[in-house]
């Protein structure tokens, strides 16, 4: 069984006019099912770069991201958004919810456009949103709900189709603190049959996390 995301001596670069960024260097990590790990490290670090390339969003400069032990440097743009639609739900800082559309159709909306029937679609939407407490805000819009809400509805939606990885961006970095808490305690009850991978500089996420990876100028420490 491959693993379900793999680093193999990855390194990426950025061009900065004349100079280069490594923003990454030569990191080797494996994830398994059933995990949640959190990778903390300060500003600049290199993590929403990781995060980025174990979502197949970005690839690697040099070496080899595996998800389900697919290369992701051998699919092209539309191999990869396939990929990250079956496999990949995502979680983001800023929520990034749908500002038009109801609580309950911003987590239908993964499930619609991959073709699942819409009374379908709507039937699991309104469960997961039970399941995140927010059954009584399903008609809300993103600008009626507090930033807790939101994130809540986000992680409705990053599970929506079930996928095995769901990855978050500093989840808590736009909640207060208590408010970060409950959202990382309600991460962690979603980690079973898939992986988690939270990327953050929020100390409290090493609370609910399985295993610890730190990064410091763009290494695994
Ligand atoms: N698109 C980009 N172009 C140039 N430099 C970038 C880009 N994205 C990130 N960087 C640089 O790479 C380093 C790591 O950034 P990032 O992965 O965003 O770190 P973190 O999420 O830990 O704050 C930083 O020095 C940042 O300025
Ligand atoms: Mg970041």
């Amino acid at each position: 069984m491959p693993h379900i995301l793999e680093f193999e001596n990855v390194s990426r670069s950025y061009q900065e006019g004349a100079s280069q960024i490594h923003a990454l260097r030569d990191v080797s990590m494996a994830f398994s099912p059933g995990e949640l790990v959190a990778v903390v490290g300060p500003s600049g670090s290199g993590k929403s770069t990781l995060l980025h390339l174990a979502g197949a969003l970005d690839t690697p400069t040099s070496g080899a991201v595996r998800i389900n032990g697919q290369r992701t440097d051998q699919l092209n743009e539309e191999g990869r958004a396939r990929l990250r639609l079956k496999t990949i739900g995502f979680v983001f800082q800023f929520f990034n919810l749908i500002p038009t559309l109801s609580a309950l159709e911003n987590v239908a909306a993964p499930a619609l456009i991959s073709g699942l029937r819409t009374s379908i679609a709507y039937h699991e939407a309104a469960s997961l949103l039970e399941r995140v407490g927010l059954g009584a805000r399903a008609s809300h819009l993103p600008e009626q709900l507090s930033g807790g809400e939101q994130q809540r509805v986000a992680l409705a939606r990053a599970l929506s189709l079930g996928a095995p990885l769901l990855l978050a961006d500093e989840p808590t970095g736009n909640l207060d603190s208590e408010t970060g808490h409950q959202i990382l305690r309600l991460i962690g009850e979603f980690r079973e049959g898939r992986t988690i991978v939270i990327v953050t500089h929020d100390a409290k996420a090493e609370a609910v996390a399985d295993r610890v990876i730190r990064i410091k100028d763009g290494r695994v420490d």
